[in-house]
């Protein structure tokens, strides 16, 4: 299962609802659960009403909550741990009034909305994430997954176009993933050899869905394999078609390419079993899609382009989804609308 914010933990404490809604995914037949983004210990992580945070007393008792029904149901799960960077509106909870931090400062109407991070900043970035790592070990979850997509702050970073730092952490693309690899090296050396780390990064923005942080294989290599050095696992390669070719001259996917780069395991995202693409007209407008046979996902499979294949909206529609796949009972399936994302069903 996909990484999915379904904003439903109030005052940032998973609910035993939520723990609900996971464990009927592992019945309905999923193997591995990424958790929606939740936000780790620092004043200004949170970007999202009502998403969850992985620390505090009350926040990480919802959370073990979560991973004994899961565990008890016979699946895996891991936290997506997040700091959404510049792209905190001012007034989300908690510390409302704080600025945001980005790799650098930002303006609007006149007014400072985000402080460009100093050493500091980045050394408690740094900490916090691996704190929030050290609690997913100590809750029993079975990895932890680092969000580098999406126009977050990590994935700010990596953006050209969202970071232009003059110092080390910006410049070249080998520069720009140095908060990155910072990060998982302090994680790996907090939960040890053993305890899998899996990365998730995205070319595409919400904010510009063409965008590029690598224009070709050799920047993807600059990209990735300080990442593989500092200790990451699993390459979770977000796309919003995981068929696609990702550079010019090549069938190759952005998933495959990856697995090629690295040798390591990799998860491919994007379209499975719905009609329409990822787009953020879902949660304003009345988006209708239709189930699509999966049989392109099996096919790349067999030809190695990837490892595992995670599916969101899908099963955010329907828990019972990798069931009816499984017995092809196509025609039961639930159909993923605007409207799915209501509830916690
Ligand atoms: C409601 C919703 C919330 C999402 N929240 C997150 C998130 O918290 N973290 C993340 O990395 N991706 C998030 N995504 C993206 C999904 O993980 C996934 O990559 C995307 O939906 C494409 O997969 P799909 O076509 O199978 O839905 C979200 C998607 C949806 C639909």
């Amino acid at each position: 299962m996909a990484p999915m914010t379904r904003g439903k933990s109030p005052q940032n404490i998973p609910t035993p609802e939520i723990a609900q809604y996971y464990r009927r995914r592992v019945d309905g037949g999923v193997g591995l659960i990424i958790t929606e983004c939740t936000f780790i210990k620092h004043p200004v992580a949170n970007g999202i009403s009502n998403a969850p945070a992985f620390h505090g007393e009350q926040a990480l008792l919802g959370w073990l909550h979560v991973v004994e029904e899961v565990h008890d149901a016979g699946g895996k799960i891991i936290p997506q741990i997040w700091h959404s960077g510049s792209s905190r509106s001012i007034g989300i909870k908690p510390n409302e009034t704080m600025l945001s931090i980005g790799p650098t400062d930002k303006f609007k109407n006149g007014r400072q909305v985000v402080k460009g991070m100093n050493e500091t900043d980045i050394f408690e970035v740094i900490h916090a994430f691996t704190q929030a790592a050290v609690e997913a070990q100590l809750l029993g979850f079975d990895g932890v997954e680092i969000h580098g997509a999406h126009s977050y702050l990590i994935d700010q970073f990596l953006w050209s176009e969202s970071n232009s730092r003059t110092d080390e952490y910006g410049g070249s693309i080998s520069n720009r993933v140095k908060l990155a690899s910072k990060i998982v090296e302090s994680i790996r050396s907090a939960v040890g050899k053993d305890f899998p780390i899996f990365f998730r990064f995205s070319q595409w923005k919400l904010t510009n869905y063409n965008a590029k942080i690598v224009r070709n294989p050799v920047e993807l290599e600059q990209m990735l394999l300080p990442l593989v050095k500092a200790g990451v696992d699993v390459f979770h390669v977000s796309t919003r078609r995981f068929w696609l070719p990702a550079f010019e001259g090549s069938e190759l996917s952005l998933a495959a390419w990856t697995k090629t780069i690295t040798g390591k395991p990799v998860i491919a995202v994007g379209s499975v079993g719905i009609d329409k693409e990822f787009s953020l007209d879902m949660f304003t407008g009345n988006i209708q899609s239709q189930p699509k046979a999966i049989d392109l996902v099996e096919d790349k499979l067999k030809t190695g382009d990837f490892d595992l294949i995670a599916v969101g909206r899908a099963i955010l529609a329907d828990a019972n989804w990798p069931n009816k796949i499984k017995l092809n009972q196509l025609d039961e399936i639930l159909n993923f609308s605007s409207k799915s994302l209501a509830s916690l069903d």
